[in-house]
């Protein structure tokens, strides 16, 4: 029997993503991401498209070479539909459906955010591991069904209760901005670079995470909100700077040692404790004790102690992705679209992308 080869493309945001999986082993994973956004300190919808239609092709031709295959190898193409900025999502859309049409091989659509919870079940070849010295000795622990996984990224921040690959559900969710969100906008404030969630994790090494107490918030049920404690770091500034008497926060943090990092160690801690206290009680009420973490905050390295803790205290079997697959890359598609091929899950030539949350 041919082997099922699938190429997946994801382009829902601000990197281009291109990868390979032959009967469900990850051959290749080259992403492209775009410097263009730095200077603007966010993603600029239109320049990330114009990247993406640069991008695609240099990319797709890398993880087909890096797989070691022919176009002519592949089986079907997986791409994401959404959710995302819907310049981004039409370029990998149309690219997919012009490639597959040409080859006569059947489509399938993707959704981000299961994609990100997909990423729990990718599985690096041998080859893959050898050219990716991050992943030598790491254990890809896959979850058994049902599990809790904790979304976090740029744009989403939910609890999504796992039965099946194809059997998903938002139990919780943000009703303002996404933790990953929260990270670049204060990060902003203090001037750092975008996306600033990376440099908040760096600094806040370095700072003490009970220097400032921040509002949280109190919500019911499992559903999130960011958008006061933003606020309430911007005032903690504000009032910092009046009482200094200095007129900008350049000037407050070269005035105040150690004040950068101790608001960072401090925001870190304040999204963390949010995050996990929304989780717990899901966990608890639904009594579940296999907890997932995915999406690009899991990257975070407070996040992921705050996992191995919960996990010790409370019994949870705890799955926290390499590095690699925690932010938006094409590994996570391939593998969905991989479950997807298995039920010829396919999606018609006309299928056009999504851009709100969706699972
Ligand atoms: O999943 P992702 O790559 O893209 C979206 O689909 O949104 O997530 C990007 C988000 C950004 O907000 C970025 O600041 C955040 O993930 N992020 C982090 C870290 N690494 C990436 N946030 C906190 N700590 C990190 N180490």
């Amino acid at each position: 029997m041919n082997p099922i080869t699938i190429l997946a493309i994801e382009s829902s945001c601000d990197d281009t993503s291109a990868a390979v999986i032959r009967d469900g082993l990850l051959m290749s994973n080259v992403t492209a991401s775009q410097k263009v956004h730095e200077e603007f300190g966010g993603v600029v919808p239109e320049l990330a498209s114009r990247a993406h239609q640069l991008n695609i092709i240099p990319v797709v031709d890398t993880a087909i070479k890096h797989a070691g295959i022919a176009k002519e190898d592949l089986s079907a193409i997986a791409f994401t539909r959404g959710p995302g900025l819907l310049g981004s999502l039409l370029v990998g859309t149309s690219f997919a459906k012009g490639l597959a049409q040409s080859l006569g091989i059947p489509l399938i659509d993707v959704n981000h955010l299961q994609g990100h919870i997909m990423a729990h079940f990718v599985e690096p070849s041998a080859d893959y591991i050898a050219s990716n010295p991050k992943l030598q000795g790491v254990e890809i622990k896959h979850p058994a069904f049902p599990f809790l996984c904790l979304l976090v990224s740029g744009g989403n921040s939910q609890i999504v209760l796992v039965k099946a690959y194809n059997d998903m559900q938002i139990i919780g969710q943000t009703i303002d901005d996404a933790a990953g969100e929260a990270f670049d906008k204060c990060a902003k404030v203090l001037g750092l670079p975008y996306p600033g969630g990376p440099w908040i994790d760096k600094l806040a090494h370095e700072g003490n995470p009970k220097a400032f107490a921040f509002a949280e918030p109190h919500i019911p049920n499992y559903d999130y909100s960011f958008s006061g404690l933003k606020t309430s770091f911007l005032y903690t500034i504000r009032d910092l700077m009046k009482a200094k008497q200095l007129e900008t926060v350049e000037q407050l943090v070269e005035a105040v040692p150690h004040l950068k990092e101790d608001l960072c160690a401090s925001l870190q801690y304040t999204i963390i404790d949010v995050l996990m206290r929304q989780l717990k009680k899901a966990a608890q009420d639904l009594q579940i004790n296999r907890v997932a973490v995915a999406g690009g905050v899991s990257a975070n390295s407070g996040l992921r102690d705050a996992f191995i803790d919960y996990g010790k205290r409370f019994h949870w079997e705890v799955f926290i992705p390499p590095f690699s697959f925690t932010t938006d890359n094409a590994a996570m598609i391939a593998q969905a679209g991989y479950f997807k091929y298995q039920d010829s899950d396919f999606c018609p030539i006309d299928e056009v992308p999504f851009a709100k949350t969706q699972i």
